[in-house]
This record gives C-alpha cells, sequence and structure tokens, in this order.
C-alpha cells in the first residue's frame, strides 16, 4: 500500500534564510514553494533523489505550525509515506483501529492526504499521501 518516503518536514522560522542554508551545505537543489492559505503556511521543496525535503514556515501566528514552533522551536514535523490510493489506505487504517488527525482527506501541497495521530506512531506525525500526477 505504501509505495515510499515522498517527503520529510521539517518547520523553520525563516523560510529563505533555511532554503539558502539546504542549499548550500547539503547541496540540495531548490524545487518548488507555495502558499498555503487553507494551512497558513508557506512551504518550498528541495528535491532529494526520489523524495523531498519540505520546509515549512508559519503565515500566521495562530496557525497549527506557529504554535508548534512556538512550543518546540525549529525541527522534524512530519513524515509522509505516499499511497497509491489515501481513499482505501484511510478506510483500511481506520479499521485497523489507527488513530486519526483526519477523518477524511484534506488537500495538501501535494495531493489529498491525511495524518496519523503521533501517539500511535511513538512520536513521529504520519502523513499518508496519494500525489497529485
Ligand atoms: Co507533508
Amino acid at each position: 500500500m505504501i509505495t515510499k518516503i515522498n517527503h520529510i518536514a521539517i518547520v523553520v522560522n525563516d523560510l529563505d534564510a533555511s532554503l539558502e542554508a539546504y542549499h548550500t551545505m547539503l547541496g540540495l537543489p531548490i524545487g518548488e514553494r507555495k502558499v498555503m492559505p487553507e494551512q497558513e503556511v508557506e512551504i518550498a521543496f528541495l528535491p532529494a533523489g526520489d523524495s523531498l525535503i519540505e520546509l515549512i514556515t508559519p503565515t500566521t501566528a495562530e496557525s497549527g505550525v506557529a504554535k508548534y514552533l512556538a512550543k518546540r522551536g525549529e525541527g522534524m514535523h512530519h513524515i509522509c509515506l505516499e499511497v497509491e490510493d489515501v481513499d482505501a489506505a484511510l478506510a483500511e487504517m481506520k479499521a485497523r483501529g489507527a488513530q486519526l488527525i483526519n477523518d477524511s482527506p484534506i488537500q495538501a501541497a501535494e495531493g489529498r492526504a491525511f495524518f496519523l495521530h503521533p501517539k500511535g506512531t511513538q512520536g513521529v506525525l504520519i502523513e499518508l499521501l496519494q500525489a497529485d500526477k
């Protein structure tokens, strides 16, 4: 059902400075950049082979990511696993008793997705994503 790691997301204070640091130090190419008004975040991608590093910064002081940043500081936010069919994955994980954050898939930057609660996954927030083609 899970086909690969689509991206690893890192919450940052300053998107420009972080993008420059990851580009310069790690030599990763700079990819797409997107403002997501619904999630109140701006995202920048750095392709790493077949996967992506995703840098996220809040665009408002009230967003979930802003609160996360204020409470925990910069660092890893979630791991995203790609699935072929997000609806099937959601139904299957519900049936297996997974602790879900979303009851139905949401529109993420790269496709439709839902999140598993870190309580059930050893403290790691996991996103399951059906990527847009
Ligand atoms: Co993500």
